[in-house]
């Protein structure tokens, strides 16, 4: 039987779906079946992140409306046969899938996988009870600003009301050349103030936003180190956490950053 494992945030673009599609690659790299289930319907994206936008032929409503069987809305993904994404709607048909409709839908899948990765809406309204409603565990991402922070506070507070085994941060986009300096919140600090246990960081990483463009998840960098590391905790419950500061110590790190600062 899968993990069920929602990943929200409360705020909007902070990493949602880049950490559903990084962390499932990875799970699947260590050799788990996984499926990825885009629940921002309307403004779904996952499949385009993941490079099988014109793949799909089906998608959640298709399965619902009885217009197709659950599998044959299954994505493969183009590199890895164990990772499989479910597409959303692109139509506006929130009203139109209740959380009732997708727990349905995942009961009939949940037995083909280890992990199914659910990457929720923004917001803390009907999709995101969708997303929880289906998940027994949650990953909440949140960036070293206080917006951000804030709204994850909402969430956490928000995710006490499902009866979920675990909820665990995600610090997406940390900049270590900042942690340096002092001119960024630490991510100690962040965990205090949420109160939440901590899966893992991610640095910013300008390959992210680049291959996301062209459907490609970046391998080699140093996002990809801490998103292996991020999917060593998921299964192994270890509590390794990537230092983002490396890139930025000695005499090579000061003039990086350095350089950094200038542009
Ligand atoms: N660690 C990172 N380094 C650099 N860019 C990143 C990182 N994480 C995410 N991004 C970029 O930030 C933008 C928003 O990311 P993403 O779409 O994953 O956020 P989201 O929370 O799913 O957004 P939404 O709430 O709209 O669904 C994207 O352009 C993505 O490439
Ligand atoms: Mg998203």
């Amino acid at each position: 039987m899968a993990r069920k494992i929602v990943i929200t945030s409360g705020k909007g673009g902070v990493g949602k779906t880049t950490v559903t599609a990084n962390l499932g690659t990875k799970l699947a790299n260590l050799g788990f079946r996984v499926l990825l289930v885009d629940t921002d319907i309307g403004l779904n994206n996952l499949d385009v992140v993941m490079g099988v936008e014109n793949k799909v032929m089906f998608d959640i409503l298709d399965i619902i409306n009885g217009k197709c069987r659950a599998k044959q809305a299954l994505v493969q993904d183009c590199h890895h046969p164990s990772l499989f994404i479910l597409p959303a709607p692109n139509s506006d048909s929130d009203s139109l899938i209740t959380a009732g409709n997708l727990l349905e839908t995942l009961s009939t899948l949940e037995h083909f996988f280890d992990y199914i990765l659910l990457d929720c809406p923004a917001g803390l309204d009907n999709g995101f009870h969708r997303a929880v409603y289906c998940a027994n565990e949650a990953i909440v991402v949140v960036t070293p600003h206080i917006s951000s922070i804030r709204d994850a506070g909402k969430v956490v507070a928000r995710l006490a009301n499902y009866p979920l085994s675990s909820v665990k941060l995600v610090v997406n986009r940390v900049r270590g050349d900042m942690l340096m300096t002092g001119d960024s919140i630490a991510v100690e600090r962040i965990i205090d103030l949420l109160g939440t246990n901590i899966l893992g960081v991610v640095p910013d990483d300008d390959a992210i936003s680049a291959l996301s463009a062209i459907g490609a998840i970046p391998s080699g960098t140093t996002s990809s180190r801490a998103f292996a590391i991020l999917a060593e905790n998921l299964h192994t419950g270890t509590k390794k956490i990537f230092d983002c500061t490396y890139r930025y110590r000695g005499i090579a790190g000061t003039i990086r950053r350095n350089l950094k600062r200038r542009i």
